[in-house]
């Protein structure tokens, strides 16, 4: 769906494997003296025996496959010398094969890291019978995701989403208008400023595909003054070609066929009636025709939500509706709509704009000087942790006026100083960092007085 993006590797525990497979397909130095021959042989010989090895004891796949390249391995091995004498053009193909063999050796399942997870959660709904539940089946997930991009200000080759997907039911569009009302509220709680909500709808099996061949012709007729990432996506995909952000193609695009326009009465029909049910529900938002989205699996209604504060990728929350995902991946005709947050812009455009939550300080910093302070700085630091507390405990003396300092930067709410004084008198001394002000109490009436003052301010 995403393939160009996708983190996909060989899942192998065999390290010294690929050392040995790499150091044989890359070996250039000719065959046709002897020691040349000879260092290849040595190198193909060492990979093919210690793949045989791995195979039996089942740390490479014990496929067919696998076994059958491991014989010709073997089998080719043993006439290197042979074809040697008859001469390097018949060496050379053998040399090939081998190289070609060692390439296809698998070492282990081929797995690729998620980029998204709406079918995933269609896979759950399948696997986990869940249209037997009371449709629709409403579903949420937090968690990381993968993509191979090239990373810049809010765009990450790991980063978080969270998202919610209503599978099953109805196609009903109060549930498209439902879903969006609920992300809006969720960052109008959230205080997120300059959010702007695009709709679009991009029709369905039946409509898009004529669309993009209409689309498809009159990008012909403009190609060569396309760049050529749209002059490629004529052939590959003609919608994406709307997504573009390059200068020089934006008034062409401007004059290119209109989706809404070429909608079938049912998708128009839906459409109109989505943009009615968020009327009724009180959500602005912006009609986007070039709204197309990067994911194969939309139909119908598509949206994006963008916030301020993020430059390019401005992006918060993208979703739509994608009936038939779940039929595609296996399962029943199911009705699906769905959104994922990208936490990691979420947050940047919250603090760019002041408005995420501030790091909470420690509240309560130890400044101790001398060997038996210290001591009772550790029991103190123990029990005020265990009263629930969150401590700062230096690791090493410090003077009192650094340490003090250090507690001010840590954003910390109390300090208690403990020097010889305080431990022989039995007296604890805590300033309050804000004002400045101090108290002198024996320890017991001293975490008293901690406890209540957090009790009042929590
Ligand atoms: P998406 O538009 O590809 O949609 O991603 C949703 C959001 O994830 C984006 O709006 C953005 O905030 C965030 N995001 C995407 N890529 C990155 C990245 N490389 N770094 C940081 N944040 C990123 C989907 O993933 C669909 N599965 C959404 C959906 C759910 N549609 C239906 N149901």
């Amino acid at each position: 769906m995403v393939s160009k993006e996708m983190y996909t590797f060989e899942d192998s525990e065999v390290v010294e494997l690929v050392e040995l497979r790499t150091a044989a397909v890359t070996y250039t130095a000719s065959l046709a003296n002897e020691a040349g021959l000879v260092n290849f042989s040595n190198l193909v010989g060492n990979f093919t025996l210690a793949a045989e090895t791995a195979f039996k004891a089942g740390r490479i796949p014990k496929t067919p496959e696998n076994q059958q390249l491991l014989q010709n391995l073997r089998d080719l091995l043993g006439t290197l010398q042979i074809y040697r004498y008859q001469g390097d053009r018949e060496l050379s193909p053998r040399a090939a094969q081998i190289r070609d063999s060692i390439r296809r050796v698998t070492f282990g399942d081929v797995i690729s890291l998620r980029p998204e997870a709406t079918a995933s959660v269609c896979r759950a709904y399948i696997e986990h019978n869940m249209q037997q539940l009371p449709q629709p089946v409403k579903l949420y997930y937090m968690g990381p995701m993968f993509r191979r991009e090239r990373p810049q200000k809010g765009r990450y080759r790991q980063f978080y989403q969270i998202g919610a997907e209503v599978l099953g039911g109805s196609d009903a569009p109060a549930i498209d208008a439902e879903v969006i009302e609920m992300v809006m509220t969720f960052f109008d709680r959230l205080e997120l400023q300059g959010v702007q909500l695009e709709i679009n709808s991009i029709g369905c099996r039946d409509c898009r595909p004529k669309y993009v061949e209409l689309l498809r012709a009159e990008l012909l007729k403009v190609k060569d003054k396309l760049g050529p990432d749209s002059q490629r996506r004529i052939e590959t995909n003609p919608l994406r070609v709307l997504d573009s952000k390059l200068e020089s193609e934006q008034t062409i695009i401007a004059t290119l066929p209109r989706i809404a326009d070429h909608l079938c009465e049912e998708c128009a029909a839906h459409y109109a009636a989505v943009k009615h049910q968020l009327e009724a529900r009180g959500v602005i938002y912006r009609e986007n025709w070039r709204l197309v989205r990067g994911l194969d699996y939309y139909m119908r209604t598509t949206f994006e939500i963008t916030a301020q504060g993020l430059g390019s990728q401005n992006a918060v929350c993208g979703g739509g509706r994608y009936d038939g995902l779940v039929e595609l991946l296996g399962g029943p005709p199911t009705k699906g709509i769905g959104f994922a947050i990208g936490e990691d812009r979420l947050i940047l455009s919250l603090q760019e704009s002041g408005k995420a939550p501030v790091q909470q300080g420690r509240d309560v910093y130890i400044a101790w000087m001398g060997e038996r302070a210290h001591a009772t700085a550790i029991r103190a630091a123990k029990d005020l942790r265990k009263a629930g507390f969150s401590v700062e405990l230096p690791p090493m003396e410090q003077k009192f006026g650094k340490a003090l300092g250090q507690a001010d930067k840590l954003g910390a709410k109390y300090a208690l100083i403990l020097g010889d004084n305080e431990v022989s008198e039995g007296l604890w001394t805590l300033k309050t960092l804000a004002d400045g002000s101090q108290l002198k109490l024996p320890e017991p009436a001293l975490i008293e007085h901690l406890r209540k003052s957090k009790a009042v301010s929590s």
